[in-house]
């Protein structure tokens, strides 16, 4: 698709934004900016759903007027969005004229063209509930839903004749011309359309429903809310004789027609509509059938998410302490909100919403994985190398857990590299794939692999330590580290806006975020000034966490607090790490079963080590010069199991072997002092 027309579903204006409405509009507004990445031409709408009974009757409750109501609540959703770093191209209202034209326009055709029929229907009507029911409907002759009086009633109305279309959508969603994802939602609607399917009853009696977009060959009645709110999404882009109207009202905001004649064939049908599963059969039946009968193709793409639920009792009213999660952007900010929501919930799934999740997310992958890296390589070269960028010095080769990184990096953009074989065993995959099938939690986590394993080069490279022995080789780790953050950060923008150019900012790349077809690794420029800046992502505990490093809510909730600064230690502490940091290395007993030289190589033993329940595992230990296979077959050691698994010599290593190293330079084995079967826990 080299056009992206993304949508959210435009939100009841008759009550205040909600976390359900800002994840909707947060993984639209990422999706959107992943295309822009991929080098899509992208537009992206929002709005407000503003007609019908329930407007009309919260309006008349205040003693204001419909109009008053939802100029006032529109206004909370329109603000909202900027607060959130989202940018939509466009907000649509239902009651601007432009729209109400588009109705109006569309109602005429299918009226004229004899596809809207008025036909009389009678049954028992429940003023209470705003429907009709059938008999076998009510309880003890009463409305099932609210328990009130019916009566019965005759009325006429009108109706879209739906069911002429039911062939033609079962096979646009069996042929993949209307995709929807994920693939279960698809076959949900396909289940929908095993029975036959009814006719659409689109017009209500003004007598009733006063609240609405009349009928332009009726006007005692007006149109049904959802026919006239589907209709947005052609609006939006000049369907249906907007264009002027929408150039008019937006200016140079409306949606471009390119070299496409006119801004609707430029977007139509090329749209991905973003909806919850609640609003399924409106989005994927009713629409459908309706741009079929208007002569126009369905909507290419769905993305239907799941629901934030709130298990968590903490959240719950009745004990009082309820928290917004919205409310938490004031508390975070934005970014973290945004990441949470994000990186939390697999598309499509339903997921708990908790701020002590929250809080995790933010400290684990955001100050811990993301500002230490950011933090930790740009301290290096404010101390060492002047507050700029170390020019990558004549032949000097990077070490290789280096190069996989750039390989990855590579990868992960699109880039032909010698990466397969890492990915296959990591599962992880290009972006394009994963931003393709709209899957935006596992585009992360994939992305967050880099931002680990060049944490993984600082940690082994020790730039902190060379730089005092060998200063080109800590130049050769930096300049690396410095380009693969450049990397992360311009894949990471979709997700943090904010966040990424600040990044870019502070490692001093000066050309702000770039298609991913334009990104290539070493086009950093060495010498360019890397500025002072504080922190990144302060790390939070919650009020009541006691074990250090247990970021978990207490009873009652708690306020975020930024954690306060341990006291400074009496000994020093080079290159300090916190409880959770420890308690992420899974250390293990192994016993070592086989062991044997690898060929061509003076330092490396190939050994086959035991972990017990965990099973065996192949470790290359850097150890030929220190020890013999003899002397390690049939001994305890102790592994750290954890660690990317890395390929030495064409073959994988998938674990550490611990060793010391003495003042004189020999490796002595880590060995359990007793019985320590193979698997046991070290910490
Ligand atoms: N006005 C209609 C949409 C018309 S589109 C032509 C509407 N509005 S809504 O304000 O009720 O809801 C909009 C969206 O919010 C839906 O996609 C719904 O799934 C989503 N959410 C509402 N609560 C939610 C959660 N708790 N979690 C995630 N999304 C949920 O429906």
């Amino acid at each position: 698709m080299s056009r992206f027309y993304a949508t959210t579903p435009i939100y009841y204006a008759n009550g205040k934004p909600h976390i359900g409405h800002a994840y909707c509009t947060t993984v639209t507004d990422a999706a959107t900016r992943f295309h822009r990445l991929l080098g899509d031409e992208t537009y992206f709408c929002t709005g407000t759903d503003e007609h019908g009974q329930k407007v009309q009757e919260s309006a008349e409750k205040r003693g204001i007027t419909p109009q008053q109501h939802v100029d006032e609540l529109q206004a909370s959703f329109r603000d909202l969005w900027p607060t959130l770093n989202i940018e939509p191209d466009q907000f649509i209202r239902t009651t601007e004229p432009r729209h109400k034209a588009v109705v109006q326009r569309a109602l005429g055709q299918l009226f004229e063209d004899g596809l809207i029929e008025k036909r009389s229907f009678s049954g028992w009507y429940s003023t209470s509930a705003e429907r009709f029911w059938t008999e076998k409907d009510l309880v003890d002759g009463r409305c099932p839903d609210t328990g009130q009086e019916v009566v019965w009633l005759e009325e006429a109305n009108y109706f879209f004749l739906m069911s002429r279309f039911q062939k033609p959508l079962i096979e646009a969603i069996e042929t993949g011309k209307m995709r929807i994802l994920p693939a279960n939602r698809a076959n949900e609607v396909l289940g929908f359309l095993r029975e036959p399917l009814l006719d659409l009853c689109i017009s209500r009696p003004k007598s009733r429903l006063s609240w609405g977009i009349e009928l332009p060959f009726d006007t005692d009645f007006v149109t049904y809310v959802w026919f006239d709110a589907l209709l947005n999404y052609v609006t939006a882009i000049g369907g249906y004789g907007a264009e002027e109207d929408n150039k008019a009202a937006l200016g140079d905001k409306a949606a471009p027609a390119g070299d496409a004649g006119s801004s609707f064939a430029a977007w139509w049908p090329n749209v991905c509509h973003f909806l919850g599963k609640d609003i399924l059969t409106t989005h994927a039946v009713y629409w459908p059938t309706m741009l079929m009968a208007l002569g126009l193709e369905p909507p290419r793409q769905y993305v239907v998410t799941g629901w934030w639920l709130m298990a968590d009792t903490k959240m719950s009213k009745s004990l009082g302490n309820v928290v917004d999660p919205l409310s938490l952007k004031d508390k975070y900010g934005p970014e973290v909100l945004r990441w949470f929501l994000l990186r939390e919930m697999a598309v499509g799934q339903d997921a708990n919403f908790s701020e002590a999740a929250l809080v995790k997310r933010n400290n684990t992958d955001l100050a811990n994985d993301l500002g230490n890296l950011v933090q930790r390589t740009t301290a290096i070269v404010h101390k060492h190398f002047d507050s700029q960028v170390p020019a990558l010095p004549e032949g000097r080769e990077p070490s290789e857990l280096v190069e996989s990184a750039m390989a990855l990096g590579d990868y992960l953009c699109g880039g032909e590299t010698t990466f397969e074989e890492t990915k296959s065993a990591q599962q992880i995959w290009p972006v394009a794939k994963t931003v393709d099938e709209l899957k935006l939690h596992v585009t992360l986590a994939d992305i967050m692999t880099l931002v680990q394993r060049l944490n993984q080069v600082l940690a082994q490279d020790q730039p902190f330590k060379t730089v005092k022995t060998d200063k080109d080789a800590a130049r050769v780790t930096i300049y690396h580290v410095l380009e693969g953050i450049r990397f992360a950060a311009n894949l990471l923008w979709p997700a943090l806006p904010k966040t990424a150019d600040a990044i870019l900012a502070r490692i001093g790349w000066g050309e702000g975020v770039l298609p991913l077809s334009e990104m290539s690794w070493g086009e950093l420029p060495g010498g360019a000034a890397v500025p002072q800046g504080s922190g990144l992502f302060p790390r939070y505990k919650l009020e009541g966490d006691k074990k250090p490093g247990n970021q978990g809510e207490k009873k009652g909730g708690g306020k975020a607090k930024k954690a306060s600064k341990p006291k400074a230690p009496e000994v020093h502490i080079e290159n300090p790490i916190d409880y959770e940091q420890f308690m992420a290395l899974d250390l293990r007993v192994g016993d070592v079963l086989a062991a044997e030289p690898v060929k061509k190589s003076k330092k490396l033993l190939r050994l086959e080590v035991s972990l017990g329940e965990m099973g065996m595992r192949q470790i290359l230990a850097g150890v030929a010069e220190h020890l013999t296979p003899e002397q390690l077959v049939g001994s305890k050691i102790q592994v750290l199991t954890n660690l990317q698994p890395r390929k030495l010599m064409g073959m994988w290593s998938q674990g550490m072997m611990m060793l010391a190293e003495t003042p004189e330079g020999a490796l002595v084995p880590m060995r359990p002092d007793g019985n320590a079967p193979a698997g046991s826990k070290i910490a």
